[in-house]
């Protein structure tokens, strides 16, 4: 991807609205039960968890946001020590500036920064069809990175001027993928979400953990569309294109994968709401990059530290003492999430 693109979606997803607009996460309408009777004190709850073979003291990812431009060395630099400081995975962003120029690895070698935590390497799906596999292994090597996002993003691509419109290799070319890197690949949407029919397919070219990164946060179509110079104030029916992500994790719950909640999470109350629908841990990307862009690592690691409080006080409420039984709290299902899951069960 050329810099000047990598540069412009920073500076459109920092300062402009770039979330759908009547689309939600629907998380809405996932109504937890609340205990008045909690029997917990809150300085017992714990939020541990593990991930990709580590610890987390907290079930929650930053997932990619980017690599690659002179910006990007202090932005994942920041990242990289606020979820060292807070115990949380870090993603890295798309690693293809690296493919090109692997002199560009400044910006993603954080691993000095973030000694304990899981770390994801990012490329698209598209680029890694088009490249020697062995090329995508050393990308995770090299930044001794404990896995690899492969994301996914049609919809992107169908909206930019110069996109991809081929997406036929997809399959052989993650089936390659997960021979070379076993139990370290994890397939991620970047905010269109993942059905149950895509995530069987996941499952069976040997796929390992899935971010859903459905719809109702950043929408990359709308993206693509500010930057071709688009009204703000208008609307295109692909901006509100995808599966909102609490059908998301609905659709992908049963299939036994590990799995990140992610596209519009923005509280802790957000987070709990991913876990009860089976996530393992839930990811943000705009608010942690609008964080930094306010206020550096400081603001980055206040925005995580909230986002941390609040879920410690959800726990309390619905009488969770720690992430399992959270996972086994039984939500009340409402609206169209209610309908979406009644339609769905006919099939
Ligand atoms: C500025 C920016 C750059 C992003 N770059 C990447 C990327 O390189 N690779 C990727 O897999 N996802 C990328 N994403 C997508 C996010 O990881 C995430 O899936 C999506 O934004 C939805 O989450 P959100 O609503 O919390 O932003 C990017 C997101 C933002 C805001």
């Amino acid at each position: 991807m050329s810099q000047g693109r990598k540069a412009d979606h920073l500076r459109i997803c920092a300062e402009m609205d770039v979330e759908f607009r009547r689309q939600s996460t629907w998380l809405e309408h996932v109504r937890l039960v609340h205990a008045a009777l909690a029997e917990v004190s809150r300085d017992e709850i714990s939020t541990e968890t593990r991930f990709l073979g580590r610890r987390l003291r907290a079930p929650l990812m930053i997932t990619a946001i980017s690599g690659g431009l002179r910006e990007a060395q202090a932005l994942n630099r920041d990242l990289a020590r606020a979820a060292q400081e807070l115990g949380l995975a870090f993603g890295l962003g798309s690693q293809r500036p690296m493919l090109e120029d692997p002199g560009l690895i400044g910006s993603y070698a954080v691993r000095r920064y973030a000694p304990d935590i899981p770390i994801l390497g990012n490329i698209g799906l598209q680029q890694a069809a088009h490249s020697d596999l062995l090329d995508i292994v050393k990308l995770v090597q090299s930044v001794a990175a404990d896995g690899l996002a492969v994301h996914l993003n049609p919809a992107q691509e169908l909206t930019q001027r110069e996109g991809d419109t081929d997406f036929s290799a997809g399959i052989k070319t993650l089936r390659g993928l997960t021979k070379r890197l076993p139990h370290r690949i994890l397939v991620k949407e970047t905010g269109c979400g993942i059905s149950r029919d895509t995530a069987r397919i996941l499952r069976s070219a040997g796929v390992d953990y899935l971010d859903v990164a459905g719809a109702g946060g950043t929408s990359w179509p709308r993206v693509e569309n500010l930057r071709k110079g688009a009204d703000p104030a208008g609307r295109t029916w692909i901006d509100e294109w995808g599966i909102p992500t609490a059908a998301s994790l609905w659709e992908v719950a049963p299939l036994g994968l590990q799995i990140v909640g992610s596209g519009g999470i923005r509280s802790g109350l957000d987070v709990a709401k991913c876990l009860v629908l089976g996530a393992d841990a839930a990811g943000m990307a705009l608010p942690v990059l609008r964080a930094w862009r306010r206020g550096g690592y400081g603001a980055v690691l206040s925005c995580l530290q909230d986002v941390i409080a609040e879920l410690k006080t959800v726990m309390l409420l619905v009488g969770a003492r720690d992430i399992p039984a959270l996972k086994k709290h039984r939500p009340v299902i409402t609206g169209q999430l209610r309908e979406w899951i009644d339609n769905r069960s006919r099939k």
